[in-house]
């Protein structure tokens, strides 16, 4: 299946400053609202798979999973700080009315 934007979510779902995990097509995607800009990226942690909407603490642009502490980049997925070594995938997002739509 070609990647495409699906409507996911509204936007007002999100709180601010908050991280929503989501289904897209199949995919755990977590979405963070960043003072009204929204992420898309992979719902788990590179390290051992903790789910980034509910042990991740995000300040600024920077999620902290809480597992073991590893932090990403929301914008690019890159890793801050171990123990995790790979970056986490990021979707494009995009805002239509009050929707939010993420290409998987
Ligand atoms: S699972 Fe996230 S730091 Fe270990």
């Amino acid at each position: 299946m070609a990647a495409e934007f699906v409507t996911a979510v509204k936007t007002s779902e999100i709180p601010t400053d908050g991280i929503t995990a989501i289904d897209v097509r199949g995919t755990r995607v977590a979405v963070a609202n960043v003072g009204g800009t929204y992420y898309a990226f992979a719902d788990a942690c590179t390290h051992e798979q903790c789910s980034l909407a509910e042990e991740g603490e995000l300040a600024g642009t920077t999620v902290t999973c809480t597992c073991h502490g590893s932090e990403f980049d929301v914008r690019t997925g890159k890793v801050l700080a171990p123990p995790a070594t790979l970056p986490v995938k990021v979707y494009p997002v995009r805002v239509a009315g009050d929707a939010l739509q993420i290409e998987v």
